[in-house]
């Protein structure tokens, strides 16, 4: 038979995913992919009910139903500090994973280049893959997870056309300052590049940082697709629904896009979902208070287990330095730690361009009780020592 695709060559399916099945082939509690195991708001439940009942059932319009819209129009023109225009700067997508590969095919030919900051979401390396594009990596280095400004600089010369920006970033937790947010800004404006934004953790942000978003820069909203989603911020991973913001000119390409690639996220969800994008600010204080003491919760039994981490400004990730464990490979680690200790993990590689092998990525969006648990068993982790 002839051969499949050669442009599926190049990625794996992935590990984040992966390591889902695995934990639940082991029976580990999941602590590799990103997602609670609480309830949504019930204000979003209920609505939800009465859709079921009242519809709508059809399609909506392919970038998005018009109260959608219009409610997220008002929260993020808020937020961003400017006007968002929900007839013609909002493309609703269904998750952010298909506006990052809607904003990537809509930016880049074959064989462009755009910078991809390393460590990155597993997802980016697919997306270029998936939209020809090439991909020049720019190191985050720990602790901070700053970049060089030289070295940016020397990857924005070669024209790239766009730079793709997680932030706050999953897997390090870092959070971008202002100043770094100008460095990158003014370079993109040098060198004629787009941003492609993925701020689906824009609300959780650890008191004393602050989410900026780089499209409220001066001149960066004409280049920035900023990407989103309401997966995180409202405990609805499963809905699939996310969206884009970028001026009339560059949403009309991301509409035809998004068109031919779903038609439209789910019509009854998008209903059901205008009660949580019209609550008020006191629910996205309640979120972040909740995810602090989940921070604090995890990362004391972590001190406590005397496992080396990054704590993390932002999201809900924390990568563990599991070198002392004496693993040659972190996949190996991550699928005895679900077998032997029962936990599931990411290994940290998967994050990488370059070649690291000592870190595994765990989260901790999950209820306090499974984070007890999770944290008595990895009370274990060190008989896997080598
Ligand atoms: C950085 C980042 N982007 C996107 C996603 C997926 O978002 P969505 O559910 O909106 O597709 C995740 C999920 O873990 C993520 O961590």
């Amino acid at each position: 038979m002839q051969r499949l695709s050669d442009r599926t060559n190049g990625f794996t399916d992935s590990v984040i995913r992966r390591m889902t099945r695995v934990s639940l082939e082991c029976d580990a509690i999941n602590l590799s992919q990103g997602f609670p195991d609480f309830d949504p708001p019930r204000e979003i439940l209920s609505r939800l009910a009465e859709v079921a009942a009242s519809g709508p059932h059809q399609y909506a319009i392919t970038w998005g139903a018009r109260n959608f819209r219009e409610a997220l129009a008002e929260k993020q023109s808020k937020l961003m500090g400017r006007d968002i225009d929900p007839d013609e700067d909002i493309t609703v997508t269904c998750g952010s994973t298909e506006a990052m590969m809607t904003a990537m095919m809509s930016v880049v030919n074959p064989g462009d280049e755009v910078i991809v900051f390393s460590p990155f979401y597993e997802n980016y390396g697919a997306d270029a893959i998936l939209s020809g594009a090439e991909p020049i990596y720019v190191p985050l280095r720990p602790p901070l997870f700053g970049f060089d400004t030289d070295e940016l600089e020397s990857a924005f010369k070669r024209r790239p056309k766009a730079l793709i920006l997680c932030n706050p970033s999953n897997p390090t937790g870092k959070v971008f300052t202002y100043e770094e947010l100008s460095v990158i800004s003014e370079l993109a404006k040098k060198y004629d590049s787009y941003i492609i934004t993925d701020e689906v953790y824009e609300h959780i942000v650890y008191e004393p940082r602050r989410h900026i978003y780089i499209a409220s820069l001066p001149g960066m909203f004409e280049r920035t697709l900023s990407c989103g989603s309401l997966s995180k911020t409202y405990s609805i991973t499963g809905w699939r629904l996310g969206y884009i913001i970028a001026p009339a000119r560059i949403s009309e390409t991301l509409r035809k896009v998004h068109d031919f690639l779903t038609v439209g996220a789910p019509s009854p969800l998008q209903e059901a979902a205008v009660a949580g994008l019209k609550m008020g600010e006191e629910y996205y204080r309640d979120l972040l208070r909740t995810y602090t003491e989940k921070r604090e919760l995890f990362l004391s039994g972590l001190d406590h287990i005397g496992i080396g981490y990054t704590k993390p400004d932002g999201a809900y990730y924390v990568m563990l330095d599991v070198s002392p464990l004496g693993y040659e490979s972190d996949m190996e680690l991550c699928v005895d730690l679900a077998e032997k200790v029962g936990v599931g993990a990411v290994p940290g590689s998967s994050f990488f361009r370059e070649n690291v092998n000592h870190l595994i990525r765990l989260h901790f969006a999950k209820k306090d009780e499974t984070l007890y648990e999770a944290l008595n068993r990895l009370e274990g982790i060190w008989k896997l020592k080598r």
